[in-house]
């Protein structure tokens, strides 16, 4: 792998142990994946959450801090598993706080969101980035048409060094489609969304997906369904024709040829939620909106639905958004509306990324597939499936009024 001069000084230690460690991480990846060299980035969007990362983790970022470790390009953070607004109540919570405070003191953004877009932290069109959190890859890729890998650890060694390996997503040939999906099934709405966003990443089985016949998605659909294929797969991008800026037409994708489209129809849309709704009775114990974080836009529209009455006896409903829009929300009134509904807003976390643990056998009501996949992984729990409408109406009833998955 060719290096820079002043690469390889960095690379002998002679910009400190920060710079070193970092950019001996981005060459070992670089010379795993056949790259030629590195290549500056614009952005970093960096991970910290403390329940994966636990004390190591905490170690690590505090000694980069204190080694002189200071981040060369704007970094944003993910969402962590604390809600800033209120006081550490444990010795996690603290870990996280101390995490989020050695990033700030290297210079990051503590936008502390996996939606960071409806916070107007978005690259430009042709960008190199080093982006890190499954949800965001594919919508940097597919719908800003930037450029970065599915980042991890290596998004906190380009934060630090500003470079990243050519490799992946950086090569346009990479970027190309692999597989052709016509949906023919009718697709609006969030829900249905992240259905075809988990269907598409099981059948396109690590080949970039392109889908054909699809209206134009909304914003908060685009971002729903890019979080639900990244999560069942590794995929880092996407094309919709006549929707994503590099797929104007079919040939654009597919410069060697168009091949034969795979048909996604009605029922390969229902085997998906049949996949995905699991509770085992009509009873709903937790509601959970805004994953990944919800916009604005989202959070009226919740407030709309409520229509004024409030949320059931037992059930906890939680909006999860990120910290600037929720002071958007409570300026323009939306807050206040879903709080005195009784619903719990969230800023920076959610509810299976937070010290405080899902009750286990709980029965859960969401739109969205992630959400879904990972309260049904991390904390056993059932999941009942349907769109906005039918889940606040089941916060506000406490039984799932919608469809149904149960044999009985
Ligand atoms: Fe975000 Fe939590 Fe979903 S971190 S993507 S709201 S699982």
């Amino acid at each position: 792998m060719r290096l820079a001069p002043e690469q390889a000084a960095m690379l002998e230690g002679r910009h400190g142990w920060p710079k070193q460690i970092a950019l001996e991480m981005l060459v070992a990846v670089g010379k795993a994946h056949d790259a030629p060299d590195l290549i500056p980035v614009r952005s970093a969007h960096v991970v910290i959450d403390g329940l994966a990362l636990g004390a190591p983790g905490l170690a690590f970022l505090e000694r980069l801090v204190a080694e002189g470790g200071r981040f060369v390009v704007p970094t944003s953070l993910n969402a962590i598993a604390i809600d800033r607004r209120h006081p550490p109540a444990d010795d996690g919570e603290r870990l996280q706080r101390r995490m989020l405070e050695a990033c700030e003191k290297m210079g990051a953004l503590a936008s502390c969101s996996c939606n960071p877009f409806i916070q107007g932290i978005v690259p430009a069109f042709g960008e190199a980035v080093a982006w890190s959190e499954s949800a965001t890859a594919p919508f940097v890729n597919a719908v800003v048409g930037a450029r970065t890998n599915r980042e991890g650890a290596t998004a906190l060694a380009a934060a630090l060094t500003g470079l990243t390996p050519r490799y992946g997503m950086h090569l346009e040939r990479e970027r190309r489609g692999g597989a052709l999906f016509e949906v023919t099934a009718p697709v609006a709405g969030l829900d249905r969304f992240n259905l075809l966003g988990t269907l598409i990443g099981r059948r396109a089985a690590g080949r970039i997906p392109v889908l054909a016949g699809l209206a134009r998605p909304s914003l908060e659909a685009l971002v729903g369904f890019g979080a639900a294929m990244a999560v069942v797969s590794a995929l880092p991008m996407y094309h919709m024709v006549g929707i994503t800026p590099e797929a104007p037409t079919l040939a654009a994708v597919f410069p060697d040829g168009v091949p034969e489209p795979e048909i996604v129809d009605e029922a390969a849309l229902e085997a998906e939620y049949r996949r995905t709704a699991s509770a085992t009775s009509r009873r709903v114990d937790v509601v959970s909106l805004g994953c990944p974080h919800a916009s604005l836009d989202q959070m009226r529209e919740i407030a709309g639905l409520l229509a004024g009455r409030r949320v059931a006896a037992g059930v906890t409903f939680y909006v999860h958004t990120n910290r600037s829009t929720l002071e958007a929300a409570g300026a323009a009134g939306v807050l206040a509306s879903l709080e005195d509904a009784g619903i719990r807003v969230t800023a920076d976390n959610c509810a299976v990324l937070s010290y405080e643990r899902l009750p286990r056998a709980a029965q859960l009501a969401t739109n969205s597939a992630k959400m879904a996949l990972f309260a049904t992984t991390l904390a056993g729990v059932g999941i009942h499936f349907g769109d906005v409408g039918a889940c606040v109406a089941a916060g506000l009833s406490g039984q799932w009024e919608g469809r149904w998955n149960s044999p009985g």
